[in-house]
C-alpha cells in the first residue's frame, strides 16, 4: 500500500484488525521486510503498520538533507492519513534513534514505546567519522558493499553459518537499498542529538529487547535505558544478534505480545 506524505509516495504494509495500532520502524539499511515475522505473527493483537522510510524499499526519496525529525514527521504523516490518533510506536536501531525523535516532537500520540536494539546516545567522533567514510563508500560502490560490511554484525556467527537462507536474505535487503536513502540516513544518524536526557522524561508505558550477542548496539545500551525509563521492562533474547526480531521471530513476539497485552487489559 501507499500513501502520499509529505511530497512522497510511502509505502506500507498494513496487517491485523485489533484496536491497538502498532506502527514498527525498521533500521539501517533496512527496509519493510524486515517485519515479516511481526506483521503475520501478530496480526491477532494489534493492527501493524510497518512503512519503509523515505529512501529505503518502495518509498520514494524526496531531494533534500535528512534528519531523525524528517523521519518522523513523514510517520506522524502516514498516522494523519490513516487517521490514527495515536500507536504503540516500535523501532529497531536506527527505528529507535527515529522513535526518540518522535517522541520528542509527538508525544499525544504515542501510546506505548518499544525499543529494539537500540540506544539513546549520540554518535562519538570516531563513530560519525565512520558514516562519513560509509558514505563514500556507497557513493562509490553502492549499498553492495554496505551489506557486505554490516552483515557480520547483524546476525550470530551460528545463523551465518547454519541458516544461509535468514543470512541471505538479511543480506539481500541490505544490498538492495538506494544510494540516496542509505546516504541521507547515515547523515542523520550521525548528526543525531543525545536522547539520553530525555529518558527520565518518557511516560509511555516502554519495552526494550536486545539481543544477548548484539556487537553493534551491546546489551549494556538496552540496561542503561532500562534503568532510566520509569518502570520499563527489558527483555534479552539468546542466540540473537542486532536483528533480534528477524533472527529469533518467536523469542521477540512473545515479548511483545505479552506487552501488548498487558496495555490493553489497563
Ligand atoms: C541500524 O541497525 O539501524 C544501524 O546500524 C544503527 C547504527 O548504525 O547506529
Amino acid at each position: 500500500m501507499k500513501a502520499r506524505v509529505h511530497g512522497f509516495e510511502m509505502a506500507y504494509d498494513d496487517t491485523g484488525s485489533n484496536k491497538i495500532l502498532l506502527l514498527l520502524i525498521h533500521g539501517f539499511p533496512l527496509d519493510r521486510t524486515l517485519w515479516a515475522a511481526q506483521t503475520h505473527g501478530l496480526s491477532d493483537v494489534a493492527r501493524i503498520i510497518a512503512p519503509d522510510l523515505r529512501g529505503f524499499g518502495e518509498s520514494g526519496m524526496p531531494n533534500g538533507a535528512v534528519t531523525m525529525d524528517t523521519y518522523a514527521d513523514d510517520l506522524c504523516g502516514l498516522l494523519d492519513a490513516l487517521n490514527f490518533k495515536n500507536a504503540v510506536v516500535g523501532g529497531l536501531s536506527m527505528g529507535g534513534y527515529i522513535s526518540f525523535a518522535f517522541y520528542r516532537k509527538y508525544p499525544d500520540r504515542v501510546r506505548a514505546l518499544i525499543l529494539a536494539n537500540t540506544k539513546a546516545g549520540a554518535d562519538s567522533l570516531e563513530g560519525k567519522k565512520g558514516r562519513d567514510d560509509n558514505a563514500a563508500l556507497a557513493r562509490d560502490k553502492g549499498a553492495g558493499a554496505i551489506a557486505e560490511r554490516m552483515l557480520p554484525k547483524m546476525l550470530t556467527p551460528k545463523t551465518v553459518a547454519e541458516r544461509a537462507q535468514v543470512a541471505q536474505s538479511a543480506n539481500a535487503m541490505m544490498a538492495r537499498q538506494s544510494v540516496a536513502g542509505v546516504v541521507g540516513a547515515l547523515m542523520a544518524m550521525r548528526d543525531r542529538p543525545d536522547s539520553t536526557p530525555m529518558l527520565a522524561t518518557i511516560s509511555a508505558p516502554t519495552l526494550i529487547i536486545t539481543g544477548a550477542e548484539d556487537t553493534l548496539i551491546p546489551p549494556k545500551e538496552s540496561e542503561l535505558m532500562r534503568d532510566a525509563i520509569r518502570g520499563a521492562r527489558l527483555v534479552t533474547i539468546p542466540n540473537a544478534a542486532h536483528l533480534s526480531n528477524y533472527e529469533q521471530p518467536e523469542a521477540f513476539n512473545l515479548a511483545v505480545r505479552e506487552f501488548l497485552n498487558k496495555l490493553q487489559a489497563t
